[in-house]
């Protein structure tokens, strides 16, 4: 099984160049089985979107990938199609679940694996289907599976969200594209990755339109044959070579971003005295000394995002006196805090909130990744400990970050893979 190891207390210099967002990239995959033909740029190729990819093709489309390019074409044009997305697919990646919302508007039913839990938490696909059933979808669960029917297509309604969810918003917006008449979806996600989808859709020829936690869609007969839509930048991959580039950077600049979307990061690293300058499409960061305490409080978008708080959380290790990270979305999301601790960090969990004490010396030690966005701060500790870091599982690592140790390398880190 690979190893990372990484030799810490290397200062960072040089640029990093971030990636499309996988979170975009995934959603946008699943919607293009409502078109003939997409041409899709900037997708990191990272594990998750081959899953989707193997998922896509599963079904019956036809997928050419540009490695070079980060670009994929998607053709549907196979009568045979499988409206199915088998077990074995929905259970290494949540997001297959997404397909359902597409199969159900294009083909009127579908038959997607029940995804189960997963290790940050419990993770019920119950807003999806209370979405999907309020758009008149009969649904039923049996041997594990979602099994969908419209048979005479969906109709519009209004949904309210009894609580927000990234994944649910995605699934009614794809399965109200179509809907007849109108659809109003309340208390939705907002995040970036959402505003991509329906731009997305919008391009496809969709009719739909946001303000504030509201989302009205008016249904859409015209599919355009062919479009090409490029996928925002990954605010997530972004906020982790911040995190750093504040740690342990001599001078990093980190581009091919949108700041304006990034804001609250942004704002926590002003307020903790964070020596950066912000342009509208990059970031620099110089060295840091003496940074303030800091709280923090996972919500959703334009909220603190839950998929950062490990890696502020090494940050917290660093700044000076006792910060605090409440997590709200997940209930199982400090996984990291054991290992963190190993390397030396103080860290108390009381509740929902953990406590860090800083600043901490980290030393390298042997850990274990347990998640995707868990791991990466275990490589954050890794660049500010004293000696060497292991990491081990680090196939939680592969399925978000495209490059890493390239990008980490060429700002002269020293990190490896065996
Ligand atoms: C997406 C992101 C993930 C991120 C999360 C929250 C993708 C592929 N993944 O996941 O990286 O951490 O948003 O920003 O985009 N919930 C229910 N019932 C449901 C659905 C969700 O109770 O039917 C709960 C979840 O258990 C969780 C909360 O709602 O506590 C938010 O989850 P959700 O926003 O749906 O996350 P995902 O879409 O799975």
């Amino acid at each position: 099984m690979q190893k990372l190891l990484i030799k810490g207390k290397r200062e960072l210099i040089g640029k990093i160049s971030i990636s499309g967002s996988k979170n975009a990239s995934l959603p946008i995959l699943a919607a293009s089985i409502l078109a003939d033909e997409v041409k899709l740029k900037n997708v990191p190729l990272v594990k998750d979107i081959f899953t989707m990819i193997t998922l896509l093709k599963f079904i019956g489309l036809e997928i050419n990938i540009s490695k070079k390019k980060n670009s994929l074409i998607i053709q549907n044009k196979n009568k045979n199609i499988k409206t199915i997305a088998p077990y074995k697919l929905v259970k290494t990646m949540r997001a297959g679940v997404l397909v359902l919302g597409s199969l159900l508007t294009k083909y009127k039913k579908a038959k997607v694996s029940l995804p189960g839990g997963c290790a940050i938490g419990t993770r019920p696909v119950d807003l999806h289907l209370f979405a999907l059933k309020k758009l008149g979808a009969k649904i039923k669960i049996k041997g594990g599976y979602i099994i969908a029917e419209a048979k005479r297509g969906l109709r519009g309604t209004v949904i309210n969200f009894p609580s927000i969810s990234v994944g649910a918003t995605e699934n009614a917006l794809l399965a109200a594209f179509k809907a007849k008449g109108q659809t109003t979806l309340k208390n939705c996600a907002i995040e970036p990755e959402i505003l991509d989808l329906i731009s997305f859709l919008n391009k496809l020829g969709g009719k739909i339109k946001i303000s504030g936690r509201k989302i009205l869609i008016n249904s859409s007969e015209m599919i355009k044959k062919k479009i090409s839509h490029k996928v925002i930048f990954d605010r997530i991959e972004f906020g982790t070579y911040l995190i750093a580039g504040v740690l342990i950077g001599k001078k990093i600049t980190i581009d091919k971003i949108e700041t304006k979307f990034v804001k609250n990061e942004i704002n926590i690293l002003n307020r903790i005295g964070a020596n950066i300058d912000v342009k509208k499409n990059s970031i620099t960061i110089g060295k840091n000394k003496k940074l303030k305490r800091l709280d923090i409080t996972t919500k959703p978008y334009p909220g603190f995002p839950t998929d950062l708080q490990a890696q502020f959380m090494v940050l917290m290790t660093q700044v000076n006196g006792k910060s605090q990270i409440k997590e709200n979305i997940f209930e199982n999301r400090f996984m990291h805090v054991p290992e963190l601790r190993r390397m030396g960090a103080k860290i108390e969990i009381k509740n929902k909130t953990a406590f860090i004490e800083g600043p901490t010396k980290l030393n390298g030690a042997e850990v274990m990744a347990t998640d995707l966005r868990a791991s990466v701060s275990l490589v954050l500790a890794g660049l500010i400990a004293e000696n060497r870091t292991i990491i081990n599982r680090i196939y939680h690592l592969d399925r978000g970050y495209e490059f890493l140790e390239r990008k980490l390398k060429k700002c002269k880190a020293n990190i490896k893979r065996v």
